[in-house]
């Protein structure tokens, strides 16, 4: 057992959800975009290809003050946290915590410079990977192998006389990510929009699936979270899409997944079918999540706030009648996880109801503890006409 740090992705409430949902422990203690955990690091670091929301993953060895910082890195103790690969070390230095307290790049570089002079002087020859933004990516991190050959250094300031040093252990695998983003046959931006492989991931552990799980998504779509949902080990996916044409495209992008990943024993049901109608082939509390990106309207929404409000509306409607419809399918307690559209009037944020919703179909916004958020959770990038709002429900 030993402290374990988390660098979260660019939205906290969402990372911090996952985390929460995975752990299930409090933090020992958080900053905007770290958490510590007392956990097993080997526990942490398993688990990070499964975790959308967590960039990095690390060891924690030391907490200290602005003062005590020099020395602190400069201690023959410290030096034995480095990679032991033999040959030159290749080090690097990240801060993370309080924006207003973080040392520029250059004073990084600078830190840098005397732990290459300190360790020279041990005999050791060091290259120091500096960059001119802070912290250094997951890219520069695993294309210079920093973790492997040397270090990726640490530092978090959770206030001026908290600081924590650490070593990184993983960071996300971006390339994976990647492939299973833009290598698909089937991208098809118009007709469904497309969730994030990574968005996907996250929402799937915030409903809390295991390899046991059979799970659920009623607007597949092109199959995302159906392609994630078999990746985390799900052993029964269950897709539905009122457009046929969708089905034939989730058919082709598990097909070529199939090709890259071994999931013979995963069983895959598709149909077309509409999320608001009974399906009778499926039995009552035989689904343990439902996890799903439903219609948000349309790609190019309008900006009048009548027409929002009306499609607010139709909306409304359309999640209600099939969240009802799908309960009794769901297994008591059953999670739903569930996007929904907020869009921006130009004056007002207009966005349907989640706990109208929840309650016209037999469903209660689950709890969360205060320092992860609340729930909805944002999603939103810069650039998109339509936020995202990740909605965490319960078969009540
Ligand atoms: C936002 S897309 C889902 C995208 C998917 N998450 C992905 O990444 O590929 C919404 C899907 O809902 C489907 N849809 C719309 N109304 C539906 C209904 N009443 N029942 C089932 N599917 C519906 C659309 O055909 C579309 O494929």
């Amino acid at each position: 057992m030993g402290r374990v740090f988390f660098i979260i992705g660019r939205f906290p409430s969402l990372s911090r959800a996952e985390i929460w949902t995975k752990f299930s422990q409090n933090p020992s203690w958080i900053s905007s975009d770290t958490i510590a955990l007392d956990i097993d690091s080997e526990l942490g670091v398993k688990n990070l290809h499964q975790m959308g929301g967590t960039i990095k993953v690390g060891q924690l060895i030391d907490t200290v003050n602005q003062d005590e910082l020099r020395q602190a890195v400069m201690e023959p103790k410290f030096f034995e946290h480095f990679g032991r690969s033999g040959g030159r070390y290749i080090i690097g230095i990240s801060a993370y915590g309080q924006k207003e307290l973080l040392p520029p790049p250059r004073q990084l570089a600078g830190m840098g410079l005397n732990i290459k002079k300190e360790l020279r002087k041990k005999g050791r020859a060091v290259r120091l990977v500096t960059s001119r933004i802070n912290p250094l990516s997951s890219v520069i991190v695993s294309k210079n192998k920093l973790i492997e050959r040397g270090a990726e250094i640490v530092l978090i300031y959770e206030s001026k006389n908290r600081i924590h040093i650490g070593f990184t252990l993983a960071v996300q695998n971006f390339e994976a990510y990647g492939h299973r983003d833009y290598g698909r046959p089937k991208r098809d931006m118009r007709s469904q929009g497309m969730i994030p492989p990574k968005l996907a991931q996250i929402m799937l552990n915030v409903a809390n699936v295991t390899k046991d799980s059979v799970v659920m998504d009623p607007f597949c779509g092109g199959g995302t979270i159906l392609q994630e949902a078999l990746l985390l080990g799900c052993r029964q996916v269950i897709g539905s899409d009122s457009n046929p044409q969708a089905i034939e495209d989730t058919k082709n992008n598990l097909r070529w997944l199939r090709a890259y990943h071994e999931l013979a024993s995963a069983r895959i049901e598709l149909s077309t079918h509409d999320a608001r109608k009974p399906f009778p082939q499926l039995a009552p509390d035989s689904i343990d999540a439902v996890v799903t990106e439903p219609y948000l309207g349309p790609l190019r929404p309008p900006k009048d706030e009548a027409q929002l409000g009306n499609l607010r509306d139709e909306l409304t409607q359309l999640y209600s009648q099939s969240l009802k419809n799908l309960r009794t399918y769901l297994k008591p307690a059953a999670r739903v996880v569930l996007i929904l559209p907020s869009w921006h009037s130009g004056r007002e944020i207009i966005q349907p109801d989640i706990q109208k919703i929840a309650s016209l179909s037999g469903f209660s916004l689950s709890n969360f503890p205060d320092w992860v958020g609340h729930n909805p959770f944002l999603y939103h990038r810069e650039g998109q006409n339509v936020a995202r709002l990740v909605a965490v429900l319960i078969r009540a």
